[in-house]
């Protein structure tokens, strides 16, 4: 068995919602079909900025429980919790003496809270604490760990990568060896942005998401407040600047997605009947998937078995590459 590994990790915060089915649950589990899966539920990143604990608890089930109902299977793909393995943080000690500050300094999310607090005229390093700072350190720790080949991740993400490419490398040349494999980012090219209900990026920062689990009343609530203009129903319509249209895409088959474009532009239909052709091919698909969100998130036990098994099958093989750090380092 020498496929490549693939390892990702899931921030727990917030509801998902379909731009994250489609950006993300989706790629990820397409690329385990042709490598070796690792995934996990990057909890101690998330305590960086969740402090309440009722909602850093109910947010790591729901997020597990949605890569779960979204199709990720455990017994294919190694799926763990990030709090669950000690070896992450023995390694985020063991990399940190082989990261330049400099490097930290360098972070898109770090330099964007010190712009944002000069522009307040606040102390620098107001609000930020060392999670923040050393943020990348500790995301090098979960790939590294895992002798990553690639890292599926938004364009957001891919500083990080580079980041644990420099830190690896640093560590490589100082043994002369290759202690840690050198990983690499793999961002869609061809994922679709998801538009929201307001025509921007479909984002939590917005307020602008399709909950992926809503019930189905919510959903439909949902998909009837997409902003549309103001032509009536007989007007001619053109769906590819529509974004009920766009939507309608990343749901329908090419049958009825030309059927559906046909009739926009003949005329004769309004956005809210658009809209209910919306709503069914979204509940269509999104129906089953809620179902089984609803069935697993209604046995947490369960869950955390799940959870609990994977990291057992996690542990093993972090273990070796910390020991081969440790025996390169002269500690052991
Ligand atoms: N930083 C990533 C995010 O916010 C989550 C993450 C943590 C991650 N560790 C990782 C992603 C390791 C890929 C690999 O989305």
């Amino acid at each position: 068995m020498d496929r490549k590994i693939s390892l990702t990790g899931i921030k727990p915060t917030g509801n998902l919602h379909i731009g994250n089915y489609f950006g993300a649950i989706k790629p990820a589990l397409e690329l385990s079909k042709t490598y070796d899966a690792r995934y996990f539920i990057a909890d101690y990143h998330a305590l960086n900025s969740m402090k309440e604990p009722a909602g850093l608890h109910a947010s790591i089930r729901e997020v597990a429980a949605g890569w779960l109902a979204g199709g990720l299977d455990p017994e294919r793909v190694i799926f763990y919790r990030q709090s669950s393995i000690p070896e992450v943080f023995e390694l985020t000690t063991m990399i940190m003496a082989f990261t330049a500050k400099g490097l930290m300094n360098r972070a898109h999310a770090y330099k964007a809270s010190v712009a944002e607090n000069n522009e307040k005229g606040d102390d620098p390093d107001a609000g930020i604490n060392m999670g923040l700072f050393t943020y990348p350190v500790l995301m090098a720790a979960d790939i590294i760990l895992f002798d990553s080949d690639v890292v599926p991740v938004g364009k957001d993400q891919v500083q990080h990568i580079e980041m644990a490419q420099d830190i690896a490398q640093a560590v490589n040349a100082n043994y002369k060896q290759q202690v840690l494999k050198v990983p690499q980012a793999v961002t869609s090219e061809d994922t679709a942005v998801v538009p929201g209900l307001d025509g921007r990026k479909m984002s939590k920062s917005y307020g602008n998401t399709v909950p992926l689990f809503a019930p189905e009343n919510q959903l439909h609530k949902c998909i009837m407040r997409i902003v549309t203009n103001s032509q009536g129903v007989e007007a001619p319509k053109d769906p590819d600047s529509s974004q009920i249209f766009l939507l309608y895409r990343l749901f329908a088959s090419q049958e009825e997605q030309a059927a559906l474009a046909a009739r926009y532009r003949a005329g004769g239909m309004g956005w809210g009947e658009a809209k209910e052709e919306l709503f069914r091919v979204v509940n269509r698909e999104l129906g089953p998937i809620r179902e089984r969100f609803n069935a697993i998130i209604s046995d947490p036990e369960g869950l955390d078995r799940i959870l609990a098994a994977g990291a057992e099958k996690a542990r093993p093989i972090a273990a070796g590459v910390v020991k081969r750090f440790r025996k390169a380092a002269g500690i052991d």
